[in-house]
């Protein structure tokens, strides 16, 4: 490049670095991957230490960009909340070369020891400035430009995990705690799943978050606390700020930052424990790689890991250089967002007929792993985030959650007229189940479309065959998922009566299907085969038909032919039937292939009794009561009884104690620090039990 080019591409990367930062900064909607703002950033420093004269005090390079929102009051820190260099080689050798030139700075020969480092995570949230005074917390602000930041006390103050006061008898007068305020992944997908769900419902002002650390960002940004309060956000403290009064001149200031990390959890507060104390370049490469291997299997993102000299003393010796301190580096790992070529939209059928966009994308090395598909979510979502085939998207892939394409990078050059058409899935399908032909539809208030095949349509198979047999539908002993997996995938059975046509010798060429096991499904499906009339319904898998219903529609109708030829409006009758399971009801029966399989299902010998029915439904005994049967899962300490007394109870009852928290737990009994499985119950709908409640359902039990 010659000299004037130098300085335009300077002054361009000036210009595009203020754009791209007051979107992620401020605005909090990042137009370009992180990634890619870093390789911008690199491109200007690079230019600048070329050619000093072109620096400009102004650059983004020289300073920590950010700004104050209207509508906050500005915080100034009494200490600056400085940033940390960050090395790009995500490589061992980023490690190595931070080592180096410690012990360089520290003129440090081969003959000293290997350096003490303490290594954490670099969370990928935002960094907030919490101050206690007399150890209560007063105040908590945002980074802003590094000198003053934004006072959102208010918004800070719904973090549960954030300790309105410091667990200590004597406090220091002033303690600035800073840390990393996220939201994690599941957290995060809950979030955006609920966004989703009121978008279709037609709320106007909302929207779906790009990723964790945005939405953390808008959540504590957010004007309204009220609305804050409803983001799940989370905590981490790293480090501190101002500090008065611990101890007669601080004197009781610990003397390493692991130390430091460790009074601040003893405070009360949320330290993450993926932490380590690791001497030289050797054990920072160790910890990178540990915790790169099990980045993914983290409830939170990360962008990086964090290497800090430990001795407090020796930081004070490296101090800083304009924006970063000496003695800290973060070193990252390979993006989780990256940007690509959306290439195609493909429409993929899902187990229960939901109908997904996915992206066809030009592969792209992201998250850790080569991807070329991901999740547009729905038809809704595609229009909004406006992507077209030929567009350029950021993808994103963190933790074990599919790929999915976040948004449409905008080039501002191209002209409307060169973009590819807006999505239509309708239009795209023609109507129709790409599986199997059935129409397509969407019900009011929904915004996914769904193949309307059901038990016939393959896509859906496994799925109808699944909950066909479940305990609470037809109870088939021995129909399990592998098992559904090998009958299908072998081609074994492709419609549900064709279950009952399964003999002794094509099960026994099954893998690892043995004689006995063969026969017991057998008599497991004969067994199956004497029902009611309300499971048999319910095992149809009916949209929106539960097992309450089906028990109601059999109650009223009494026979299953009444049911088929029942009007919406009959159906109306019926005790909590409303418009939209009249409807389902209605269309199900009106499909012919749904009829032939009812018909196919009385022919292999499946039976009910019938009865006249009853126009007013009887009073249906309430679920809670009976334990046999039940599956409990046990979490967190009980106040009196034993883990295994409480199993044992409960067993005596009838009722079964498993491991871990699915779809198939009727209670879960939740102590005293219960976690993530009390979380799973809570995710599932899963009934909750206190010791006390669990002690009267056995009492009901035996009365
Ligand atoms: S220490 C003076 N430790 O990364 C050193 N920062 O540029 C101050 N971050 O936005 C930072 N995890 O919020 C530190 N374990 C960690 C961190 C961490 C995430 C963020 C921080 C800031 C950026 C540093």
């Amino acid at each position: 490049m010659s000299e004037p080019e130098h300085a335009r591409r300077a002054a361009e990367l000036r210009a595009l670095l203020q754009q791209h930062a007051h979107s992620y900064y401020v605005l909090d909607a990042p137009q370009i991957p992180d990634a890619e703002y870093d390789r911008l950033f690199q491109e200007l420093e690079a230019i600048e230490a070329a050619h000093p004269e072109l620096r400009r005090d102004d650059s983004p390079t020289q300073r920590v960009v950010g700004g104050v929102l209207d509508g906050f009051v500005a915080v100034r820190h009494a200490v600056p909340m400085l940033s940390i260099r960050t090395e790009t080689d995500t490589e061992p050798s980023g490690a190595v070369a931070f080592d180096a030139r410690v012990r360089r700075e520290l003129a440090l020969t081969d003959a000293d020891l290997p350096i003490e480092y303490a290594a954490e995570l670099k969370f990928d949230g935002l960094a907030m400035n919490l101050r206690y005074e007399s150890g209560v917390l007063v105040q908590a602000a945002t980074r802003g430009d590094g000198e003053t930041g934004e006072d959102v006390t208010q918004n800070i103050r719904t973090i549960a995990q954030i300790p309105r006061r410091l667990h200590s008898d004597t406090p220091p007068a002033v303690l600035e705690v800073r840390g990393e305020v996220y939201i994690r992944r599941d957290d995060f997908e809950a979030l955006n799943e609920r966004q989703r769900a009121l978008i279709a419902q037609g709320a106007k002002n909302e929207k779906t978050f790009v990723n964790p650390r945005n939405a953390a960002a808008g959540a504590v940004r957010q004007l309204d606390p009220a609305i804050a309060a409803k983001r799940p956000l989370s905590f981490f403290a790293y480090g501190l700020g101002e500090v008065q009064g611990w101890g007669v001149d601080n004197a009781a200031l610990p003397a390493t930052h692991s130390a430091l990390l460790d009074a601040l959890a003893a405070f009360g507060l949320p330290v993450s424990d993926e932490r380590a104390v690791v001497q030289g370049a050797e054990g920072l490469v160790g910890f990178h790689a540990a915790i790169g291997a099990k980045r993914d299997a983290l409830p939170f993102d990360i962008d990086g890991v964090v290497y800090k000299v430990n001795d407090r003393a020796l930081q004070q010796r490296l101090g800083f250089v304009t924006r970063e301190p000496r003695w800290a580096v973060a070193h990252k790992y390979p993006a989780q967002e990256q940007m690509t070529k959306l290439l195609g939209i493909d429409i993929q059928v899902g187990r229960t007929g939901k109908l997904t966009p996915v992206a066809k994308l030009e592969p792209v090395f992201v998250g850790g792993t080569t991807v070329s598909n991901a999740t547009l979510h729905n038809e809704d979502e595609v229009r909004r985030k406006d992507v077209r085939v030929g567009d350029t998207v950021i993808v994103r892939r963190a933790g074990d959650v599919i790929p999915q394409v976040v948004g449409v990078v905008h080039d501002p050059l191209a002209a409307e007229g060169t973009r590819g058409e807006p999505f239509d899935l309708y239009q795209r399908l023609g109507g129709q189940c790409p599986v199997c032909s059935s129409p397509i539809g969407r019900e009011e208030g929904e915004v996914d479309w769904r193949c309307t095949g059901g038990l016939t349509c393959p896509a859906q198979r496994k799925e109808a065959i699944l909950h066909f047999a479940g305990r609470r539908a037809m109870d088939i002993e021995g129909l399990g998922d592998k098992l559904v997996d090998q009958l299908v995938d072998g081609g074994l059975i492709r419609t549900l009566p064709e279950l009952y046509t399964l003999g002794l010798d094509k099960l026994c060429a099954l893998d690892r299907m043995g004689d006995k096991s063969a026969a017991n499904l057998l008599a497991g499906l004969d067994a199956s085969k004497r029902t009611t009339l309300g499971r048999f319904l319910y095992a149809l898998g009916i949209r929106h038909i539960g097992e309450t219903t089906a028990k109601d529609l059999a109650r009223h109708f009494g026979q299953l032919d009444r049911i088929i030829e029942a009007t919406e409006a009959q159906l109306l009758e019926v005790n909590d039937v409303g418009p939209v399971v009249a409807h389902s009801v209605r269309s199900f029966f009106d499909q012919p292939h749904h009829r032939e399989i009812v018909e196919q299902l009385r022919a292999v010998g499946i039976t009910w009794e019938e009865t006249e029915g009853t126009a007013v439904a009887a009073p249906e005994a309430t679920g809670i009561a009976g334990v046999t049967g039940k599956t409990f899962v046990l979490t967190g300490t009980l106040p009196t009884l034993t883990r295994d007394a409480a199993k044992e109870l409960i067993e005596a009852a009838g009722g079964k104690v498993t491991g871990s928290v699915s779809k198939k737990t009727n209670y879960v009994v939740a102590g005293a620090e219960a976690g993530s499985k009390l979380d799973k119950a809570n995710e599932l709908g899963i009934a909750v039990l206190d010791e006390s409640a669990l002690l009267a359902l056995l009492q009901d039990q035996v009365a």
